[in-house]
């Protein structure tokens, strides 16, 4: 774990620069200036999607055979679109892409039934940006290799933005990797409204993918949502659960293990969690009345967004390693109305005590 603690010390220096369920067919679909060019092609899955991080990004790794279970509850209760990145992992970063390998290696049926996003383009120990053209490449073929064939990429995408490497260059280059059919699609991951406008100009974005939760609702007014609902662009909401905050499972900076990575972002220092717990107090309250669990309300709050309002279609990923929780995450919990705006109205009673990350990483996000 010791590995994984000196990454986050490192990157805190600035970056240079079957059950029936619904499915949510998305496509980006071309404006009056891309009309001449491809459309990206639809994420297929159900309204929930699986995000595959803590399963290998983590001081303990989920043991194959509980990851397994946890992978194939998301398969069967249609949480389709799976979302993982070429360094989810500790002392191998390709730990996560080789979980994602012996699980269709196990399950080779599975394949064509899930959308998989893969995030990269960064230097797997500093985690610092690698968005030139050769950077883009070597990162496409390393996952292709880790993959082993056993499943493809259907869409792939830059971590975080590299501000010295024009746009034109990264996107020029994945736009020539989706030509020679080595992954299917382009997702840009924490990108502001400008970047998504002119990224998907140079090239139909598949989706973009940034943080959406009940403690975390910058999209709704930093032109994100509007932007991506305007290009027809899914939003993939990371940390859904707000990291597992939301859920109401840990009581005390305490409950986080040593070496976890949210011992490094602001909201989870003691002298803001403890006031972060009012929030996840009156969510408790409200989830009890509403008979559902924490989590699923932090989940159908952030689908009751969904094309809704100023946004375009949402998929929530919430990461669990257990195959109860993902069934617990991906049953169907929809908000009527008035509890929706009762939400909101706890949403703004409450401010939120600390940054996403902390000051250092901050100025990499909405790039
Ligand atoms: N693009 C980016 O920069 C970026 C950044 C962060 C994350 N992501 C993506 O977003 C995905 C999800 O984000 P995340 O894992 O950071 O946060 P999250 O989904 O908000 O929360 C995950 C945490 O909640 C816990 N949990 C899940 N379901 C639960 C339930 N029903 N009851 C109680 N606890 C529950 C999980 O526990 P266990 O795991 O122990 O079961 C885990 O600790 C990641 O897998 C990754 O793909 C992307």
């Amino acid at each position: 774990m010791a590995g994984l603690s000196r990454l986050f010390q490192r990157i805190t220096t600035p970056f240079r620069h079957k059950k029936q369920v619904p499915t949510v067919n998305t496509s980006a679909q071309p404006t009056a200036e891309t009309t001449k060019m491809p459309s990206a092609k639809p994420l297929s899955t159900g309204p929930v999607g699986f995000g595959l991080m803590g399963m290998t990004w983590r001081a303990n790794q989920t043991p194959d055979e509980q990851a397994f279970a946890a992978m194939k509850a998301a398969v069967t209760n249609g949480a389709t679109f799976w979302s993982t990145a070429d360094f989810y992992g500790t002392s191998d970063p390709t730990a996560g892409l080789g979980l994602v390998r012996r699980y269709f290696e196990k399950y080779p049926a599975d394949a064509s039934k899930v959308t998989l996003f893969v995030k990269g383009c960064a230097d797997p120990k500093s985690l610092y940006p690698t968005n030139n053209r050769a950077g883009v490449r070597t990162s496409v073929d390393n996952c292709l290799r880790a993959l082993g064939g056993a499943k493809k990429i259907d869409v792939f995408g830059p971590t975080r933005q590299d501000p010295s490497v024009p746009l034109e260059e990264t996107v020029g280059e994945l736009k020539r990797l989706v030509e020679e059919g080595k992954i299917g699609g382009i997702g840009m991951s924490e990108v502001g409204a400008e970047t998504t406008k002119k990224a998907h100009a140079i090239y139909p974005l598949s989706l973009i993918e940034v943080e959406f939760s009940l403690w975390s609702t910058e999209i709704l007014t930093n032109g994100v949502a509007a932007t991506a609902k305007s290009l027809n662009i899914p939003i993939v909401a990371y940390s859904p659960l707000g990291r597992g905050f939301l859920t109401g499972q840990l009581k005390s900076v305490k409950d986080i293990p040593e070496g976890d990575i949210r011992l490094y972002f602001d909201r989870f220092q003691p002298e803001n969690f403890d006031k972060n717990l009012e929030l996840v107090d009156k969510l408790k309250a409200f989830a009890q009345k509403a008979g559902v669990t924490p989590a699923q309300l932090a989940l159908a709050w952030v689908l009751s967004n969904s094309n809704s309002g100023e946004c375009g279609t949402i998929v929530p990923i919430p990461g669990a390693t257990t195959a109860q929780r993902v069934e617990e995450n991906t049953k169907q919990v929809k908000l009527s109305s008035s509890q929706k705006a009762e939400l909101d109205a706890i949403l703004n009673s409450v401010p939120i005590s600390g940054g996403r990350y902390n000051p250092q990483l901050e100025m990499t996000l909405w790039g």
